[in-house]
């Protein structure tokens, strides 16, 4: 099946409890989305992913699915759903779903059943195993939300597994009847329409049933080699791939945790048939040293080219990549990676132009196109997401940390500074609710909004526009060869691509001086397709780039 309509489309990722609410209750909802289907359009957006939209506790906000084939009431209904669905297509857009199938809900009817007894016919639907010989869990695995991977079932005297909260069971692959009710949701929804999936921690579906303790070393490396990549996942997916997503026309976009440059062709080779395209955390975590709220580096361009180009030779025409420089998981990209104070404008516009010409399918996050930046939280009763209130109470006990310190580290890494609610205008809330969001709007939302930048043509908003609508014109742009240019300056990033006679130099300065960047006597005939500046300071033999300048130039 021809699918390559996803490989030069625009991904859009909608959280949708903080993109916008419809009936004032606080929470973001389906109909939410649909009354601005229209200004995701004008965006030059082809594909929306959305974060899962199923019933759910929302322990972990819709990633523990209590029911995979229902709409979390919060949101709305299956109508509207429908309609969503509907509406999105008449646009000319596509919209893909987000599987968890490693883990469910602690409230779906199959754990429920499972911890009746040993003999339930849902038991084997989850990993239990029984306690270690001083009564504690069967191993050291810890969960990724903190603690430990095991929770102690009182009734049966049996731990369960549970990779994320203990909310979170984590399901049975080895179990071909779980495989099959997880087929059989995927085809509910594909047989409505839906164009594919965004599967969550697809690489730790098939464990490594001895349950090796984890060695002493770094958490990466542990998700690597001890929770990732398990004996059977290949199977599974090539299971998956075969009997359900090869009927449709759809793709799979894999959440590539514990996955690495050197096994990413073992899921995205297309000839394997497994996932279609992949994104990594590379890129995403390359400021964090080892694991989260711990330590941190600062940014490093230099790092950052090294990670683009080490991917881009590993999976060169064996395979596809999704790039995201930020999503629900992470702080926001401008924050991160550019200057969210004096250069704000100018970085956000100049990280899109990095982005949008990596070769791989590009993938933003919601508020991204309008440079929404990280907040501040006051305190923890502020804080929602469980991943960061996990550290803060574990560290209550440690106190490995000071309290303030503890809240600093959530400030600056923490899930909820990409998932405040989107800033559509300078009214109550950001216009995103005239109720009380479940989480604080940042209070820069009178000066950064969707209504301010729809009326400024050089804003940031606008300049997605104008790049996502450019970039469908150029193949290059996604599929060109590259050859970089000054690779050890640490502050500027500079190449140039080819893909049949198009041919394009990019100029990144990613400092907060100007840079005069040499070398470019080469070229002929120079046209600028865009400038994140007015201007563009040629000087002879070379160009001067302004602080967080970037220029994409077409070149003979
Ligand atoms: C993925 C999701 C994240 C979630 C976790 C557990 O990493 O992106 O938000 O908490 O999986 O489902
Ligand atoms: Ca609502």
């Amino acid at each position: 099946m021809e699918l390559s309509w996803f490989k030069k489309g625009t991904i859009y990722q909608i959280y949708p409890r903080s993109f916008n609410d419809s009936n004032n209750d606080g929470i973001g909802d389906l109909r939410g989305i649909i009354e601005k289907l229209d200004y995701l359009k004008s965006l030059h957006i082809d594909i929306l992913w959305l974060s899962p939209i199923f019933s759910s506790p929302n322990d972990d906000n819709g990633y523990d699915i209590s029911d995979y084939c229902a709409i979390m009431p919060e949101f709305g209904t299956m109508e509207d759903f429908d309609e969503l669905l509907r509406e999105t297509h008449q646009r000319g857009m596509r919209l893909v779903l987000d599987l968890v199938a490693n883990h469910c809900s602690d409230e779906h009817v199959w754990f429920e059943e499972a911890k009746k007894s040993k003999n339930n016919p849902y038991r084997d639907y989850f990993h239990w195993r029984k306690p270690a010989q001083d009564g504690g869990p069967p191993n050291n695995w810890k969960s990724f939300f903190g603690g430990s991977a095991w929770e102690f079932d009182e009734a049966s005297e049996e731990y369960y597994l549970h990779l994320f909260t203990k909310k979170q069971p984590d399901l049975n692959w080895e179990n071909p009847k779980l495989r099959q009710e997880i087929y059989d949701a995927m085809r509910f929804w594909l047989d409505k329409g839906v164009d594919g999936f965004r599967m969550d921690v697809i690489p730790l579906i098939s464990k490594r049933e001895a349950y090796p303790d984890a060695p002493n070393v770094g958490f990466r490396k542990i998700i690597e080699d001890v929770y990732a990549n398990g004996p059977k996942v290949h199977e599974y997916l090539n299971e998956m791939k075969r009997e359900v997503v090869n009927h449709y026309d759809a793709f799979s976009l894999a959440e590539g945790v514990g996955i690495n440059h050197e096994t990413a062709g073992l899921y995205v080779d297309c000839d394997r048939e497994e996932l279609d395209m992949l994104y990594h955390f590379d890129i995403l975590e390359c400021t964090i040293v080892n694991g989260k709220f711990e330590e941190v580096s600062a940014f490093d361009l230099t790092n950052m080219k090294t990670i683009f180009k080490r991917w881009r030779d590993a999976l060169h025409e064996k395979g596809w990549l999704a790039n995201a420089l930020g999503n629900h998981d992470f702080a926001r990209m401008v924050s991160r990676f550019g200057n969210d104070t004096k250069y704000w404008s100018e970085s956000a516009k100049m990280l899109l132009i990095m982005q949008a010409t990596q070769n791989g399918t590009l993938n933003i996050y919601q508020g991204d196109e309008i440079g929404m930046t990280n907040i501040v939280l006051d305190s923890i009763e502020e804080v929602r997401d469980v991943q960061s209130l996990n550290f803060y109470n574990e560290n209550l006990k440690t106190k490995r940390y000071s309290v303030n310190s503890a809240l600093e580290r959530i400030n600056k890494e923490g899930r909820d500074n990409a998932r405040t609610p989107l800033q559509w205008s300078d009214e109550i809330n950001g216009g995103f609710s005239v109720g009380e969001p479940w989480l604080k709007v940042n209070a820069n939302y009178k000066r950064i909004n969707v209504k301010n930048q729809e009326q400024d043509k050089n804003s940031i908003l606008n300049f997605y526009r104008r790049l996502l609508k450019t970039r469908k014109q150029y193949d290059v742009f996604v599929y060109g060869d590259f050859e970089e240019l000054e690779f050890d300056n640490p502050n500027i990033y500079i190449y140039e691509k080819t893909y049949a006679n198009e041919k394009i130099m990019v100029a990144l300065n990613f400092s907060v001086g100007d840079i005069d960047f040499k070398g470019f006597s080469a070229i002929s005939n120079i046209e600028i397709i865009l400038n994140n500046y007015e201007e563009l300071v040629i000087n002879g033999d070379g160009m001067t780039l302004k602080p967080y300048q970037g220029i994409i130039l077409k070149i003979d």
